[in-house]
């Protein structure tokens, strides 16, 4: 079977190592390569955008797309890209945004950065309030967000999940989502980048949240109006925004987000992909195709998830 990897050459070496060994571990024997020389007899690709790959129609005989990033909003409205396409959901991936998504709620809940940038030395010894009192949203309760809303819970936190579909325990629809932003004091974004939820958090969205409140993005840019989120912050209405993807990146070097004092930018590193877990999602989903079983993690184009 022939495998091509389909990622910027600086990924190759971490890949070249650990697709060979899961697929070794799921008993599966492949040629793995980086160039396209024989698209025809390519079995599956593994895909980053990093790569240049924009025509897949060459790949007639491909079974499947298998994606190393979980938001796929860069490959699915592709019109040649007509074989399966899986995204991401690994163990590590999850474990790191959970990582990333506590660590940054406990920064705002406890208000850390009074303690750790105090020039004046000024004693003030205020109580902080316990994760119980704190009420947090988790817009998209997918992989990512039910993982970081159990872990949030776990600490006590009052967490209100929203989704696109009714689940038990959690919020849907317009109404829902008004719902959850209305008492929402963080409001954490884990929504793929579709049509549906392009500027999702508007200004009138925006104005919904309680004074003060803390947007955390680690989902997609796109999700965010920028504008009008800086109008809220200077106008005080969002207490602070820490932010982890954006609409162009890197975000460029004069980006208003940089300077503002409210602003806390990561550059999109909530979540990487480690290579030896991906590659065993990877090597799953091959053995699975080869086994004429169902993929893990399919994409619904007409979702666009
Ligand atoms: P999933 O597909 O598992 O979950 C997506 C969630 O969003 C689902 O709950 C889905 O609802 C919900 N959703 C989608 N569209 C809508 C909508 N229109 N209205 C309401 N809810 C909606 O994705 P993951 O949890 O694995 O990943 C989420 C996103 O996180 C990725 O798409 C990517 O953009 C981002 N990401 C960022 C990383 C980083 O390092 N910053 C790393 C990895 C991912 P439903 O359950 O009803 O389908
Ligand atoms: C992803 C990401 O989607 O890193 O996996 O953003």
């Amino acid at each position: 079977m022939t495998l091509i990897l389909f990622a910027a050459p600086s990924l190759w070496p971490e890949y070249e190592t650990a697709l060979p060994a899961a697929l070794a571990e799921a008993g599966i024997e492949a040629r793995i390569v980086t160039e396209a020389s024989e698209p025809g007899l390519v079995d599956y690709i593994v895909y980053a955008p990093s790569a240049p790959l924009q025509d897949f129609s060459a790949f007639t005989h491909t079974k499947a797309v298998l994606s190393l990033w979980a938001g796929v909003e860069r490959i699915v409205g592709n019109g040649t890209l007509t074989q399966p396409l899986c995204r991401m959901v690994d163990p590590s991936l999850t474990e790191g945004m959970v990582e990333w998504v506590v660590g940054h709620t406990l920064r705002h809940h406890l208000g850390m950065d009074r303690h750790i940038v105090n020039p004046d030395h000024v004693w003030e010894p205020t109580c902080p309030p316990l994760a119980r009192e704190r009420r947090v949203a988790i817009l998209g309760m997918g992989a990512l967000g039910t993982a970081c809303a159990l872990a949030l819970r776990a600490l006590n936190f009052q967490v209100t999940g929203w989704s696109r579909t009714a689940k038990p325990g959690c919020l849907d629809g317009e109404d829902g989502l008004e719902e959850a932003l209305r008492s929402a004091e963080i409001v954490v974004t884990l929504l793929p980048k579709t049509p549906e939820t392009e500027n999702l958090l508007d200004a009138r969205r925006l104005a919904l949240l309680p004074q003060g409140a803390v947007i955390i993005n680690p989902g997609r840019g796109a999700l965010v109006d920028d504008e009008a989120l800086l109008a809220a912050l200077d106008a005080g209405h969002i207490g602070h925004a820490t932010l982890d993807v954006f609409r162009v990146e890197p975000l460029p070097t004069a980006h208003p987000y940089w300077s503002h004092p409210r602003v806390t930018v990561t550059p999109h590193i909530a979540a990487d992909t480690r290579a030896t877990s991906a590659a065993r999602v990877i090597a799953e989903n091959i053995r699975r195709g080869e086994a004429g079983e169902p993929f893990l993690h399919l994409v619904d184009h007409s979702r666009g998830y």
